[in-house]
């Protein structure tokens, strides 16, 4: 199976131009399974929640007629990030999108700093897409530090994970071998470069976007200041065998009984 991303430098609010410098970097092509950054349309950085909401789209905007282009010139399931709106509500989002329409869309569950202030937190249950036979998850970017995420995709029967992100800290590239490796499923971290300096606040987005093998080798990593695209081939049965060796099974070993703490809420 073909699995791929494309990391890019959005510039904020400009939709057309974020759109063209991505039709660039697909010329010729081809996967199975593609992720693009985290908010890859708009931008990252808000000051209001007023300048979110004039960004977001519904399931049928023109972020999802892209991302359906995109699927057909690539011949790729692709997943994108793209701030969904739905009634008074807007949510840091993703959605997945075949050639013949959108799939169906994740809303971030863990927000991270200010995000808090622009978005609602995801309020649908994390969930698996059977996608002609491989289940993929999604979770966005600081979902990552909640181990809890990827662990329930897991267990859910993730083979990949789709990571659509806008990284900021320098962490999370490292921590993905260990998501990888504690839940023996494949991950495609799809990240951004560039800076964004807006209001009070002044990031820098860390690229290495970065695709992480179930047995915690990295297959793929970008630059950390280029756009970049990369299509790998991976055998997605070596994420269904979750034995390390022939006494530890990784999700059988598990001792439930001790876990309780972790599903109180205080
Ligand atoms: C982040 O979650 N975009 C830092």
């Amino acid at each position: 199976m073909k699995i791929g991303y494309i990391q890019t430098s959005p510039l904020f609010g400009d939709k057309k131009y974020n759109f063209e410098e991505i039709e660039k970097l697909i010329t010729g092509v081809k996967a199975d399974l593609l992720v693009l950054p985290e908010l890859f349309a708009t931008g990252y950085n808000f000051v209001s929640n007023k300048e979110a909401i004039s960004l977001a789209e519904s399931q049928d905007g023109e972020t999802a007629q892209f991302l359906i282009n995109v699927a057909r010139s690539t011949e790729s399931i692709v997943i994108g990030g793209f701030i969904e709106k739905e009634g008074e509500k807007v949510y840091n989002a993703a959605m997945m999108v075949s050639n013949n329409g959108v799939i169906g869309s994740y809303r971030k569950i863990h927000l991270y700093y200010k995000e808090n202030l622009w978005f609602s937190p995801g309020d649908k249950p994390l969930k698996i897409y059977d996608i002609n036979g491989v289940k993929v998850g999604i979770m966005i970017c600081f979902d990552w530090i909640f181990p809890e995420t990827a662990r329930i995709l897991g267990l859910l029967g993730a083979d990949i994970i789709a990571h659509p992100s806008n990284l900021v800290l320098p962490f999370c590239q490292k921590a993905m071998i260990t998501r990888c490796l504690e839940n023996r499923v494949f991950a495609i971290t799809s990240n951004r470069i560039g800076e964004e300096k807006r209001g009070e606040d002044h990031f820098k987005f860390t690229g290495k976007s970065q695709i992480t093998s179930y047995n915690g080798d990295i297959l793929s990593s970008a630059p950390e200041d280029k756009n970049y695209v990369d299509i790998i081939d991976v055998d997605i049965q070596q994420a269904r065998d979750k034995k390390l060796n022939e006494f530890n099974d990784l999700f059988e070993n598990r001792r439930v009984e001790f876990y309780k703490t972790l599903v109180k809420s205080k």
